[in-house]
């Protein structure tokens, strides 16, 4: 059987990087978090004195930095930088990194080659709209505002920070509407995208669905599912 592609995108909250690393583990497939490939070619460029508005060396740095997916951790060239790429400061420079067109062209090439040959579960607003368009299951999850900014206040909460669902919700609702009119990497579904709303879904039913999708594109390689 030749390998396959599963693309997750969708917005913040709506569950999706939760369900990529466990499809991924139960598949035992590669996975891959392009949200984190951005967030450590940032790093990278501030740590080297890169301007993050110089986007042609950004890009250069983008191609030239290994980053590997490895039992939960992100490593760049062997260093596991799985919280530090999660700081609020690398939070903020990852934004004029990934809104560069160059850079985004050079993240293209380099996902492509992490997939090449392989089965993978690839996570991100892009992946099924602009990085994968052929891939075989695309898959756009959905939520409700208060459902995502409900599992965001989950997840801060978590890890020790002090913000309320209301915070979560306003600045959730601006990025949205920065995320849908930026003019690279707009946040929309691949034409061809099957919507999953997660509101209702535990992690492990949305799991479940997604598996199905994969099960019936197998049985039916040339039909859309
Ligand atoms: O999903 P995340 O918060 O880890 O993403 C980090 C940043 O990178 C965020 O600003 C969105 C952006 N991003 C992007 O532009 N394209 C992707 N495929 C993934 C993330």
């Amino acid at each position: 059987m030749n390998t396959m592609i599963i693309t997750l995108d969708g917005p913040a909250g709506a569950g999706k990087s939760s369900a990529a690393r466990s499809l991924a583990a139960r598949l035992g497939w590669c996975y891959i978090d392009t949200g984190a490939m951005y967030r450590a070619v940032a790093m990278v460029a501030l740590e080297q004195g890169i301007p993050l508005e110089d986007s042609s060396r950004v890009a250069a740095l983008a191609e030239s930095i290994q980053i590997v997916f490895q039992d939960g951790s992100v490593l760049v060239d062997g260093r596991d930088v799985s919280a530090e790429i999660r700081s609020e400061r690398i939070t903020l420079a990852t934004r004029p990194v990934a809104d560069a067109p160059p850079v985004r062209d050079a993240m293209k090439r380099v996902q492509r080659r992490m997939a090449d040959g392989r089965n993978v579960v690839t996570e991100g607003r892009d992946q099924g709209s602009v990085v994968f368009p052929h891939a075989a299951v695309k898959v756009f999850l959905t939520a409700s505002p208060e459902a995502r900014a409900s599992r965001r206040h989950l997840e801060e909460m978590s890890r020790g920070r002090d913000t309320t669902f209301e915070q979560i919700l306003e600045s959730q609702s601006c990025r949205d509407e920065a995320d849908r009119t930026r003019p690279v990497g707009a946040l929309r579904p691949a034409h061809d995208a099957v919507l999953l709303e997660t509101d209702s879904l535990s992690c492990d039913e949305v799991i479940d669905c997604l598996i199905a999708l994969i099960e019936a594109r197998k049985q039916s390689p040339q039909k859309t599912v």
